[in-house]
């Protein structure tokens, strides 16, 4: 159902965007569920035709987390990648499967580890040296625990030296990042991990980066791990059968940048997955795949009411808004773009041009500029589309602002998923 018009107003899932800001109040942050689930569909689908379902589809939980996201995948047959102790335990109080959790980061605490490997995580994502040893000591310390069982699962994050067209903030496959092991250091640490009583190397990982468009850097790392772990394997004598290739699927965020496609991507990275395995006379890793805003970023909406206008003659008009960095912290990081548009008189021709500005005390808190609209008025509802990924997730408290409420629309009908924070709750933890 997705967003659609009618009588000049915007409907989110099938329900008034104007209902929803007057029932819940604004900001808030509106998620469809059917584009969500959709999108889910769309990797795992792919993995089973593409690749015989020889794999895990892993939704990369930093885009969004909450509980009911996890619920989602766990229903939609995915598993989860968490990056944090905080994640790991949202992911838990949801019920998940912890089997089918990637443990990811690049400087995880011995409390994070602990809580990893005492809920058996399918596999942590092992960064460094001093984490490996880290696990070690964490397993020793609770023989008789692992012992009897086939050991915790990990896989080794490599940078292929590879990475995509996009912002610097988000590469991560390039020997310069603070990221994972040097390829030239993999075979090393294998052996070492090999000679671990309690750990289980299952195999290699990698991420590029993020918000990457084109096939071309996924074919090279897919091709360059396949040769990694083909190598690993005669030197070392392991047994290594997974492979992991991370997320960083592109999104248009607006009319003017051509979508990617998923699907043809994916096909390509099987392809090269299959070749790279036939030339070195091998059969075809258990493939990892986790996507994280491809999944989630096309399904939210964030409503905002319009506050004052002001009009600086010559210079430029700002619209200011009851939202801004705090949920939306994209712009002023990345200068990411958003399109927009007034929910309560959406027909109408967007014949102004305004900057969007936050309430922070923050001359940057804007979260667009030039953005043309319809012409606005103190308490239309503005909406901001594609804000799934990365909003709600990297929300701040500056100014002690609250936490926008989310909402999951779906079927002509809304439910809360995350409480509007309070004001009692935001001085909770104060002394
Ligand atoms: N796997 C790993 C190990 C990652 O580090 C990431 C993203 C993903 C998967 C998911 O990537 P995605 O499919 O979402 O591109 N805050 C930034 C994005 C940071 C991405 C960090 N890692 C933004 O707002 O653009």
């Amino acid at each position: 159902m997705s967003k659609q018009i009618k009588n000049n107003q915007l409907y989110l899932g099938g329900v008034s965007a104007l209902c929803l800001a007057k029932e819940y109040g604004t900001p808030l942050y509106v998620m469809d569920e059917e584009v969500i689930t959709d999108a889910m569909h769309l990797y795992t689908d792919t993995l089973k035709q593409g690749y015989g379902g020889h794999g895990l589809v892993c939704y990369a939980s930093k885009a969004f987390a909450c509980k009911e996201i996890f619920r989602l995948a766990k229903t939609h047959g995915l598993g989860i990648d968490v990056v944090s102790g905080g994640e790991l335990h949202t992911a838990l109080a949801a019920g998940f499967d912890m089997s089918k959790v990637c443990f990811h980061g690049s400087n995880k605490s011995t409390e994070e580890l602990k809580l990893a490997v005492k809920n058996k995580v399918g596999r942590i994502i092992v960064d460094n040296l001093d984490e490996l040893e880290n696990i070690k000591s964490i397993i020793n310390c609770n023989k008789s625990t692992y012992a009897e069982t086939s050991g915790i699962g990990i896989m080794l994050r490599i940078k292929p030296g590879v990475t995509g067209d996009t912002h610097s903030h988000i590469k991560t496959g390039q020997v310069d990042s603070k990221f994972g092991f040097c390829a030239d250091d993999a075979a090393a640490t294998v052996k070492a991990a090999l000679g671990i009583t309690g750990i289980n190397i299952l195999g290699l990982h990698c991420h590029i980066g993020s918000q990457i468009f084109e096939s071309k850097p996924f074919i090279s790392a897919a091709q360059i791990m396949i040769e990694l772990l083909c190598k690993i394997n005669k030197e070392t004598g392991a047994e290594l059968s997974e492979l992991h290739l991370g997320g960083g699927f592109g999104v248009s965020y607006t009319s003017d940048t051509a979508p990617m496609d998923f699907k043809a991507c994916l096909y390509n990275i099987f392809d090269a997955v299959k070749t790279t395995c036939t030339k070195n006379g091998v059969t075809p890793p258990f493939l990892i795949l986790e996507p994280g805003r491809s999944v989630v970023a096309a399904a939210g909406t964030t409503l905002y009411s319009v506050g004052n206008i002001k009009e600086i003659p010559s210079v430029r008009t700002y619209l200011s808004i009851d939202g801004g960095m705090c949920d939306n912290p994209r712009y002023i990081l990345y200068e990411a773009k958003y399109e927009m548009a007034l929910a309560n008189k959406i027909s109408q021709p967007k014949n102004k041009v305004y900057t969007i500005a936050g309430k922070c005390c923050e001359s940057g808190d804007l979260i667009g500029e030039n953005i043309p609209l319809q012409e606005a008025k103190k308490n239309d509802i503005l909406a901001v589309f594609n804000t799934g990924a990365y909003n709600f997730s990297m929300f701040s408290n500056y100014n002690r602002t609250l936490r926008p409420a989310v909402i999951m629309v779906k079927g002509g009908k809304s439910r809360i998923i995350v409480k509007r924070e309070t004001y009692a709750r935001l001085i909770e933890d104060d002394i």
